[in-house]
């Protein structure tokens, strides 16, 4: 199962049409929450419930990149990548999520873009990295099968206006976090907590996903639409047959009850099984819209997962395993495995982008300025190499994209975890290439002049 590979990066495993980014998302970076006519977002809802995010911070202000666009395009521009990956805020283009549309929004969006195309960097966009419009929200969010008639129009809009400067545009970013994490365990925005109702938002995401690339394709634009999925292997904590079924129905409940509609047009059964009534209405048509064929699929990939039948995982830190600052081991196999499951599992499956894959470390070490981060520069090269080993395999991957560019807005962590290769100092919002950036920056030239 393990993946034998070589822990270093060669810069010449990769061809000369690779796409090199770096990642992050709207609600993570943009701050600005109330500019140019921006509607409010779940997000910002879900941050003034206390308790709600550990640092008790919010992303009014996050890394200040509305304001800072030109000189984060500088930035980004001076790692030396091809591509990077952000996504669009519904609330910015569409302030209440029907309805009116905010051209200030979206203008935003079309400086982005057109500053990234002047740098030569391709835009790689997602329409849905979870900052719902609130306004949708208070009618019943992504439980209502309103919501994705509304993202269909939304996603349509955006394409009508910067389709053909996109070289590639993803639906959803990691739908299993927006409906479990949302809607089930209820750590992140809205911050409800019943597993039907998770249920029901994990089909109308994918509904929406296949509705919005069907419409999308029919209007034309953009070259490449596909979705964005979270995982990792998920592995039997022992060789007992019980740990063994656990974690084959962990791996159905993560990643196949997402990957499989998508690729083949079925939920598996035996996660229907298990859900029982709490199993989602699917109205006739649903899944064959869902199996729509996609030009891309991107996958975020962190760690994975060790399971066993008493339901615990097992606790790398526990174990003496490396883990990084969230505490998820640090495995790059993983990855590789991974990936080469996605191709066994799915002879359609499209080319591949690593959309996101980085890690958070404490960032204590400074030379003359400079984070020192050793652990996140390993972590980039034996992860790059795992990239390398599973393209060897014949798993077609044609992008890796690191989370994050700098430093963020983590969620439920809030400024708590940093995941950038650029450090941000909050207080003064400079912004500082880490060691890993630096190292990113040398790697992606040597792979030019080789
Ligand atoms: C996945 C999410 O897409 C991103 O928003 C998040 O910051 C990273 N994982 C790290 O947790």
């Amino acid at each position: 199962m393990t993946a034998a590979l070589s822990s270093t990066a060669q810069a010449g495993d990769f061809p000369n049409s690779f796409l090199w980014g770096a990642a992050t998302s709207s609600f993570q970076i943009e701050g600005a929450t109330q500019a140019d006519g921006r509607g409010e977002s779940i997000w910002d809802r879900f941050c003034r419930q206390p308790g709600a995010i550990s640092d008790g911070s919010n992303g009014d202000i996050a890394c200040e990149h509305f304001q800072r666009l030109e000189q984060d395009l500088d930035l980004i521009a001076s790692l030396g990548v091809n591509c990077y990956r952000f996504s669009i805020a519904w609330p910015r283009v569409q302030p209440l999520g029907q309805g009116a549309w905010n051209a200030a929004g979206l203008g935003f969006y079309e400086r982005l873009v057109d500053g990234l195309l002047q740098r030569g960097i391709k835009p790689v966009a997602t329409l849905y990295h979870w900052d719902l419009p609130q306004a949708l929200q208070d009618q019943g969010g992504w439980a209502m099968r309103d919501t994705v008639h509304h993202f269909v129009d939304y996603a349509r809009h955006v394409q009508k206006h910067l389709g053909d400067r996109l070289y590639a545009l993803s639906t959803h970013n990691e739908p299993w976090c927006a409906a479990t994490l949302g809607h089930e365990t209820g750590v992140h925005a809205p911050g409800l907590r019943n597993r039907a109702l998770a249920a029901q938002v994990s089909h109308h995401l994918l509904l929406s996903h296949g509705l919005a690339v069907q419409a999308m394709r029919a209007d034309g634009g953009c070259k490449s639409l596909g979705i964005v999925l979270n995982m990792g292997p998920s592995m039997p904590a022992t060789a007992h047959p019980a740990d063994i079924a656990a974690a084959r129905l962990y791996d159905a409940r993560f990643r196949r009850w997402y990957s499989d509609p998508v690729m083949r047009g079925q939920y598996p059964a035996e996660i229907l099984a298990e859900l029982g009534a709490d199993a989602p209405t699917i109205h006739d048509g649903d899944l064959q819209a869902i199996a729509v064929p996609i030009d891309h699929m991107g996958i975020n990939y962190y760690s994975r997962q060790v399971v066993s039948a008493s339901g615990a995982h097992w606790n790398a830190r526990a174990e003496g395993l490396p883990v990084s600052d969230m505490d998820w081991e640090i495995y790059p196999e993983g990855l590789t495995d991974i990936l080469c499951q996605m191709h066994a599992d799915y002879p359609n499956l499209p080319p591949l982008y690593i959309t996101e894959n980085g890690g958070a470390f404490p960032d204590q070490a400074m030379q003359n300025g400079v984070v020192q981060d050793l652990d996140r520069l390993d972590y980039l090269q034996t992860h790059i190499a795992a990239v390398a080993e599973a393209r060897r395999r014949g798993v077609r991957v044609d992008g890796y994209m690191v989370w994050s560019l700098m430093d963020n807005f983590e969620w439920a962590f809030g400024y708590s975890k940093r995941f950038g290769i650029v450090h941000v100092d909050y207080a003064t919002q400079v912004r500082t290439p880490k060691a890993s950036a630096l190292w990113y920056r040398d790697f992606l030239r040597q792979w030019r002049q080789r």
